[in-house]
């Protein structure tokens, strides 16, 4: 297979991960005879510097006529002028629009090898396999009025959640279809005793749940379940939740598994709800651009070789490939090898090349 990739690693440890995923995707191309083509494109803080915006017409373009694209992380002390006209992170926001990547799946398992790196007793957290599936291109970060003025001598802001019965269905029916790939099991959060938005999504969960009748369906308020993801984090398979609540809960159930550095993430845009067809993907860690450890070469590149992994099984279908990725991330763990950010007191942590290295070793 031949597959052309959009390569844009962003800012901050953005440019230390990215080269470790493509060390892993190079290896599969030898191993199992594909061509991977990389072409690269600024996106964020350095767009920012370099072209003046955060999302060059250059850089979408490019993402558009690729097969799928791999995205470091964005954002970094530099750029943090809140009054500033642009912000790095509005180069993601706009590319996950313009793609219409509304579909952000969040993969949350325990590693084996990683039991004692949680904060959480090992045996409430042996049997963690979740999916959160966040909706990524409404809600709070896009809907109108957003602003902020000057009035009577008083600042005031504002922003909007708003939410359309088909950007709430599509994402829905993502869920169902996906708990039924796997234990059946498809809780949906809201805070439907407080917001309308929250109301409409219910009511639709409901209405939806009727085509699934093999899908158990559970409606849990975000507050409650952020509680329960912590104390009976194995009780969930599939969690659907709307853009602000996914973002949060994400970071949230990161901490089960030991480091928001092992999180991988795909965003995903079907062309709508019935047909399947896939439009191109894109693949980010669930971290940042991390700069207080940006240029230390200490960055855990696992999110970012797990997301590759995610890649090729949703973008090509490659799933042997996508499942030897798995494979050696958990060799090299059971090997007792750990980037900083796992590496408990007791324990010697390599850099984050050796771990790339090492990963593309056991492929
Ligand atoms: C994420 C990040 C982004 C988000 C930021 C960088 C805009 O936190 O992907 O979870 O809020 O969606
Ligand atoms: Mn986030």
């Amino acid at each position: 297979m031949r597959c052309k990739i959009a390569i844009l690693p962003g800012d901050g440890i953005g440019g230390e991960i990215i080269p470790e995923s493509i060390k892993v995707l190079n290896k599969i191309g030898l191993k199992f005879e594909h061509e991977f083509l990389f072409d690269y494109g600024n996106i964020g803080g350095n767009a920012i510097d370099k072209m003046g915006v955060p999302l060059p017409t250059e850089t979408l373009k490019l993402c558009e006529d690729s097969d799928a694209i791999l995205f470091g992380a964005v954002g970094g002390p530099k750029w943090d002028d809140m009054n500033a006209k642009y912000r790095p992170e509005d180069g993601i926001l706009s590319l996950r629009k313009s793609m219409e990547l509304f579909a952000n799946l969040r993969p949350v398992k325990i590693f084996p090898a990683l039991i004692s790196s949680s904060p959480l007793k090992s045996e409430l957290i042996g049997d963690v396999d979740m999916v959160i599936v966040r909706e990524l291109t409404g809600g709070l970060y896009f809907s109108q009025p957003k602003k902020r003025w000057v009035s009577d001598g008083q600042r005031y802001g504002v922003d909007t959640l708003g939410y359309s019965e088909s950007e709430i269905d599509r994402i829905l029916r993502v869920g169902f279809e996906l708990a039924k790939t796997r234990r059946s099991k498809l809780t949906s959060a809201d805070k439907a005793n407080v917001l309308e938005t929250s109301r409409l999504w219910r009511e639709l969960a409901v209405e939806i749940s009727k085509d699934y009748p093999e899908v158990e369906i559970d409606h849990m308020y975000v507050d409650n379940l952020s509680m329960q993801l912590i104390s009976q984090p194995g009780r969930f398979d599939v969690i659907v939740t709307e853009n602000t609540f996914g973002d949060i809960l994400s970071d949230e159930a990161a901490v089960l598994i030991g480091s928001l550095g092992m999180l991988p993430s795909a965003s995903l845009a079907y062309s709508d709800n019935k047909s399947k067809d896939k439009r191109v993907g894109l693949y980010e860690p669930v971290h940042g651009s991390a700069p207080d450890i940006a240029g230390k070469s200490i960055a855990n590149p696992i999110g970012a070789i797990l997301s590759v992994g995610l890649m090729l099984g949703y973008s090509f279908s490659l799933f042997k490939e996508a499942e030897a990725i798995n494979r050696a991330v958990n060799a090299v763990l059971d090997m007792g090898y750990r980037s900083a950010d796992i590496a408990s007191r007791k324990e010697k942590s390599i850099s984050t090349s050796e771990m790339g290295d090492l990963i593309t070793e056991y492929i």
